[in-house]
C-alpha cells in the first residue's frame, strides 16, 4: 500500500516536472543582426561622449583621455544594417559605459538597442555586463520590450576592422535570445530581412 502510494507520487511529480518543461520550452528564438557605428572624438558626428571624469587612479592598461577608474561615457550610436554606414539606419544604441578596473582594461556597460524598422519597429533589446577588451565580446540580454518582452539570451560583438578606424569604430552585435510565446497576437507582420526567426 505504501509503496503504490509512493508510485502514484512520483507519477505525479514527474507529471509536473514535465509539464514545467512544457511551460517553460514556450519560448521562440530571435536572432537579430546588427551594426553599430561608433563616432568617437571631437567631431560633429561624435556619438560617445565623456560623461563624468573618474576619481581615478589612472588605469595603466588604457590611454588617455579616458584611461581613470570610473571614467564614464554615454552613448547614442547609430545602428545600420550593414558594416557600411552609408547604409540605412535602423535604429539606436543607447548606454554608458565606465572603467571599472584599475589596472585592466575593463569597463562596465549597460545599453538598450531600439529597433527602428520592419517587425520589431519600437521594440528594444537590454543588454549589459563587462567588456574587458577581447577580440569577441559577450554581454548578456537582460530583457526586452515591445514585440521582445522577456527576451533573454547573450550577445556577441566585434568589431568590424575593415570599416573602423580610430575614430569610428563599427561593431557588430549577434543577438541570441528568445521570448516568451505570446499566444494571444496571432498575426504578426513579416520578419525584416534582417531579422532571422526560427
Ligand atoms: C576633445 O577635446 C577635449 C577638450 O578640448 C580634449 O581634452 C580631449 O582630449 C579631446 N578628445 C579627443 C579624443 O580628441
Ligand atoms: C562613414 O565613415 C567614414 C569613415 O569613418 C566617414 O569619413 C564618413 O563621414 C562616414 N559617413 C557617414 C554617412 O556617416
Ligand atoms: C516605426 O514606428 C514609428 C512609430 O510608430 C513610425 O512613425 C515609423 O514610420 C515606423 N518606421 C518604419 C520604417 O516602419
Amino acid at each position: 500500500m505504501a509503496s503504490s502510494v509512493a508510485t502514484c507520487f512520483l507519477l505525479l511529480l514527474a507529471t509536473a516536472v514535465a509539464l514545467t518543461a512544457l511551460v517553460s520550452a514556450w519560448r521562440r528564438p530571435v536572432r537579430v543582426t546588427v551594426y553599430v557605428q561608433e563616432y568617437l572624438g571631437n567631431g560633429t558626428k561624435t556619438t560617445e561622449k565623456v560623461l563624468v571624469r573618474g576619481p581615478g587612479p589612472v588605469n595603466p592598461s588604457l590611454y588617455e583621455p579616458n584611461n581613470l577608474f570610473g571614467d564614464t561615457l554615454v552613448m547614442d550610436d547609430i545602428v545600420t544594417a550593414s558594416p557600411d554606414n552609408t547604409s540605412a539606419p535602423i535604429g539606436r544604441v543607447y548606454g554608458t559605459y565606465m572603467v571599472s578596473s584599475m589596472s585592466r582594461p575593463v569597463y562596465v556597460v549597460s545599453f538598450t538597442l531600439l529597433l527602428t524598422t520592419g517587425r520589431y519597429n519600437g521594440s528594444t533589446i537590454v543588454m549589459g555586463g563587462i567588456d574587458d577588451s577581447s577580440a569577441v565580446l559577450e554581454h548578456a540580454v537582460i530583457g526586452g520590450t515591445g514585440a521582445l518582452r522577456g527576451a533573454q539570451g547573450h550577445v556577441v560583438g566585434k568589431v568590424v576592422k575593415k570599416y573602423s578606424s580610430p575614430t569610428h569604430v563599427v561593431m557588430e552585435l549577434d543577438v541570441y535570445a528568445s521570448v516568451p510565446v505570446s499566444w494571444t497576437q496571432a498575426e504578426e507582420a513579416p520578419a525584416s530581412p534582417l531579422i532571422v526567426d526560427h
